[in-house]
C-alpha cells in the first residue's frame, strides 16, 4: 500500500459468488412441522393464477443468506462510511433522529385513505413543514407533492405555464444559464418550451448584457440554479429578477442548493417567484437510491391557485383537511400527498436543529467547501475565482499534461478510501472536479481528503500510470464504462448446460 494513503487500510473482503451460485438442491432456510390440519390443494385457492414453474430459485441455508448479504453490505461505500464529496448531490449525513421519528407506529403505519379525522397528526406534520419551508424560502404558498427535484421543476414550470395561460399570455421560451443543472433544460422542454441558453460571464454568473439582449415578451421564465453548479451565488440576482419581471416573465429558482442559503437569505426576498427544494439534499432525507426523494415547490401568491391538489387547509372547525376543489389547479403530480415519510424526516431535521442550528449548518457547509478550496487551490486548477458557497469546482488542467483526467483522479480516490467527487460536471468547466463536502464532515476527515487529493496530484507528476490504472484496491478494477453503458447485462442467467451430444463427444 502507498505510504501516503492514510485513511484506507486493507479491507478483509472475502470472495463472494452470486446467491444462485451457492444454491444446492434441497437446502432450505426453514423447516416446518408436519401439517396437523387437512392439506388444501393450492390450485383450488389460486386457480389459473398459480405459478407452477418458479424458475431457478436459490436453495440455501439461513446462515448462507445472512453471510452473503452481510458480506455484500461491507462492500458498499456510503455516507455512513466516510466523506462522500459528490458535488451537486449533497450527500450529507442522514440524521438518525429522522429515522426514529419516521418509524413511529402511528406515522409509519398511516394509510393514505385514512379518514381526515383519523389523520390529524399526519396533516399537522405536513402543515407545519409547509410553514417552515415557506418561511425558509420567503414564499407564500407551497406544495409538498413532487417526489424529487426534477419533479419539482416540472411542477413549478407547469405552474408558470398555467399562470401565463390564465392571463391569456402564453409564451414560448425559457431562458436557462449554461451553469444550470442539467434537469432544468429537460424540464423546460418537457413542458413544451423552447430552451434558450444564457451565457455565463467570466465570474461564472449570469451575463447581464446577454440577459438584457435575450429577455423579451416571448420568454415565460428564467430558470436559474442558485447557487449555480459552480457553487457560485448570483450576486446580481435582484437586477436579474427586475429585468425578467419588467418583460412580464417569471423567475424560477432551482433551489436544490438551498443548503448554502438556509437561514441567510430568502429567495422570495430577492425576486424569485417559484422554486423547488430537494428535501433529500438540504434537509437530510435519504437520496433516491436509499429511499424516495421529495421536491416541494414554493411560490408567490399569484401562483397559488394553480398548485396541485389536494392542498392541506385549516377548516372553520379548527381541524385540518384536504382541499380538492381548486378549479385552476394543474391537477395531481403524484399519488396522494407526496412522499409523506420524507416530510416527517425533513420536519424532524428542521426541529432538531432549530433556527440557530440551521444557520450553523449553512455556515459549516460553506466553510467546509472553502476549506477544501483553500487547501487544494494551486494543486488543482481553479477556473472560476468567484467566492464559493457550498461546493467548489476545480479542473484537471494541471494534470492533463501527464494524460491524467478528472475521471482517473476520481478512480484513484477510491484507493484512498473516499467516494469520488462529481466528474466532468458542470459542463462549462472542461475536466471538472466538483467537490461538495457538506457540513457533516469534521476537520480531520477533510484533512484526510485533502491529503489524498494532494498525494494523487504528486502521483500524477511522478507515476501517472498508477492513476491511469486505478482503482487497485477494489474487488472489480477499472471497468470498460462504454461497454457497460452500451451493452449492460442486467440479469443473471445460469450457465448453459452442455447439450447431450457435446457431452457424449467429450
Ligand atoms: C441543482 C440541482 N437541481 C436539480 C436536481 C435534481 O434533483 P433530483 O435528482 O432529486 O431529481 C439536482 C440533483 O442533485 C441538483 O443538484
Amino acid at each position: 500500500m502507498n505510504r501516503n494513503i492514510k485513511k484506507a487500510t486493507e479491507h478483509v473482503i472475502q470472495n463472494e459468488g452470486l446467491i444462485f451460485e451457492k444454491s444446492s438442491p434441497g437446502k432450505a432456510a426453514f423447516k416446518l412441522p408436519e401439517l396437523d390440519v387437512p392439506e388444501v390443494d393450492s390450485r383450488e385457492l389460486l386457480g389459473a393464477s398459480e405459478r407452477e414453474d418458479l424458475g431457478n430459485m436459490p436453495e440455501v441455508s439461513e446462515i448462507e443468506i445472512i453471510r452473503h448479504f452481510t458480506r455484500l453490505s461491507t462492500w458498499n461505500y456510503g455516507v455512513d462510511t466516510g466523506l462522500y464529496p459528490l458535488g451537486s448531490c449533497t450527500m450529507k449525513y442522514n440524521a438518525r433522529i429522522n429515522e426514529v421519528v419516521a418509524r413511529l407506529d402511528g406515522l409509519a403505519g398511516a394509510h393514505p385513505y385514512q379518514p381526515e379525522k383519523l389523520s390529524q397528526g399526519a396533516l399537522l406534520i405536513m402543515q407545519i413543514l409547509r410553514k417552515c419551508l415557506m418561511e425558509i424560502c420567503g414564499m407564500e404558498a407551497i406544495t409538498l407533492q413532487p417526489a424529487a427535484g426534477a419533479h419539482g421543476e416540472l411542477t413549478g414550470i407547469l405552474l408558470v405555464r398555467a399562470y401565463l395561460q390564465s392571463k391569456g399570455n402564453p409564451r414560448k421560451k425559457i431562458l436557462i444559464p449554461d451553469s444550470a443543472h442539467g434537469t432544468n433544460p429537460a424540464t423546460a422542454a418537457i413542458c413544451g418550451y423552447a430552451v434558450e441558453n444564457l451565457k455565463s460571464n467570466a465570474g461564472g454568473m449570469v451575463d447581464i448584457a446577454s440577459l438584457e439582449a435575450q429577455m423579451n415578451e416571448d420568454v415565460a421564465a428564467l430558470m436559474l440554479t442558485n447557487p449555480n453548479t459552480l457553487g457560485v451565488f448570483e450576486q446580481d440576482i435582484h437586477k436579474i429578477a427586475d429585468l425578467v419581471h419588467a418583460k412580464g416573465g417569471l423567475v424560477y429558482m432551482d433551489g436544490a442548493n438551498m443548503n448554502a442559503l438556509v437561514g441567510k437569505v430568502r429567495p422570495g426576498d430577492f425576486g424569485v417567484d417559484v422554486m423547488h427544494l430537494n428535501l433529500h439534499k438540504t434537509f437530510s432525507t435519504p437520496h433516491g437510491g436509499g429511499g424516495p426523494g421529495s421536491g416541494p415547490v414554493a411560490c408567490k401568491k399569484i401562483l397559488e391557485p394553480f398548485l396541485p391538489v389536494p392542498v392541506v387547509v385549516s377548516k372553520a372547525d379548527g381541524t385540518l383537511g384536504l382541499e380538492y376543489n381548486r378549479p385552476q389547479s394543474i391537477g395531481r403530480v403524484r399519488a396522494f400527498y407526496g412522499n409523506f415519510g420524507m416530510h416527517v424526516r425533513a420536519l424532524a431535521y428542521i426541529m432538531a436543529n432549530g433556527c440557530d442550528g440551521l444557520v450553523q449548518t449553512t455556515e459549516d457547509a460553506v466553510l467546509n467547501a472553502n476549506y477544501i478550496r483553500k487547501k487544494l487551490e494551486g494543486v488543482y486548477d481553479l477556473p472560476y475565482k468567484t467566492p464559493s458557497m457550498h461546493e467548489v469546482v476545480f479542473s484537471d488542467r494541471l494534470q492533463t499534461a501527464k494524460g491524467v483526467k478528472t475521471g482517473d483522479i476520481a478512480k484513484r480516490l477510491i484507493d484512498y478510501g473516499f467516494h469520488p467527487y462529481t466528474v466532468s460536471f458542470p459542463l462549462i468547466v472542461h475536466g471538472a472536479l466538483m467537490i461538495e463536502p457538506t457540513e457533516s464532515e469534521s476537520r480531520e476527515e477533510l484533512d484526510l481528503f485533502v491529503d489524498a487529493m494532494k498525494s494523487i496530484a504528486e502521483e500524477a507528476e511522478a507515476n501517472p500510470e498508477v492513476i491511469l490504472t486505478a482503482p487497485h484496491s477494489t474487488r472489480v478494477t477499472r471497468l470498460d464504462e462504454v461497454t457497460a453503458a452500451r451493452k449492460p447485462i442486467l440479469r443473471w442467467k445460469p450457465k448453459e448446460k452442455p447439450v447431450a451430444e457435446e457431452v457424449a463427444a467429450k
